[in-house]
């Protein structure tokens, strides 16, 4: 049970596939409780973002673990309580939602002992704050006794749309219907994946953000933040 914003441990879980909202959803959550908020993609996609740059193939198991318990990656809250990602020492947040990037991170996600790092260092930093995390696996793995859990969805082509719209105004551009099928490969590949695949939790709730707007999504899961009260 929530027991409002002073109490330790109150972790809300968001789970779901790309795109479904959930980093701009659980970002607006958490800032009307004053939690943190914390997107785990980055984490792969940082790890994806090291590899690449050193040239390493993103099967490469052995050697891009060795590269994280070597440092290559640090995640850090900015005095803004934003996580700036850094990736052999730079700061590479901006670049982390590049095409290259989008197009290699389900196969580092997929790597189990990648996985087994990543999950370590997001329960250490969800730790006993007051914190929105989201992903695909932290209701199931990494916070299974979260106090709220929730299911994100939404039809492929608002997911893709949404994806479309947030690269554009980063100056990414990219074709809307390569668009579409990349984002239904990687939820096949998200979905089917043998260590922790997406799948919603046996005890979260699912949401929909088909035909509404996002402040009716956000205001659903602040009901539901205020519900598990
Ligand atoms: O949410 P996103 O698109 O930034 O996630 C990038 C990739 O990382 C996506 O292919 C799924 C993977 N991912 C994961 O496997 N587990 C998480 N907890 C978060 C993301």
């Amino acid at each position: 049970m929530l027991s409002g914003a002073e109490e330790a441990n109150t972790r809300i879980a968001i789970d779901g596939p790309a795109g479904s909202g959930k980093t701009t959803t659980g970002k607006l959550v958490a800032t009307q409780f004053g939690f943190r908020f914390f997107d785990t993609g980055i984490m792969y996609r940082a790890a994806t973002r090291m590899a690449l740059l050193q040239g390493f193939a993103l099967t490469d198991e052995a050697t891009i673990v060795h590269s994280i318990e070597d440092g290559g990656l640090e995640f850090v809250f900015d005095d803004a309580g934003d996580v700036k990602a850094f990736v052999l020492g730079v700061d590479e947040t901006d670049s982390l939602r590049s095409p290259e990037v989008d197009h290699g991170v389900s196969a580092v996600s997929a790597l189990p002992v990648v996985r087994q790092l990543m999950v370590q260092m997001q329960r250490d930093i969800a730790g006993d704050a007051q914190i929105v995390m989201v992903g695909r696996d932290i209701g199931t793995v990494v916070l299974p006794d979260a106090e709220l859990k929730i299911y994100l969805t939404a039809s492929a082509e608002k997911r893709a749309r949404r994806r479309f719209e947030q690269n554009r105004s980063s100056g990414i551009q990219q074709n809307f219907d390569e668009m579409v099928s990349d984002l239904k490969a990687r939820d096949v590949l998200d979905s089917e994946r043998e260590t922790s695949p997406l799948r919603p939790a046996d005890d979260s709730i699912s949401v929909t953000s088909d035909g509404k707007s996002l402040e009716e999504v956000v205001d659903e899961v602040v009901q539901l933040v205020k519900a598990a009260e």
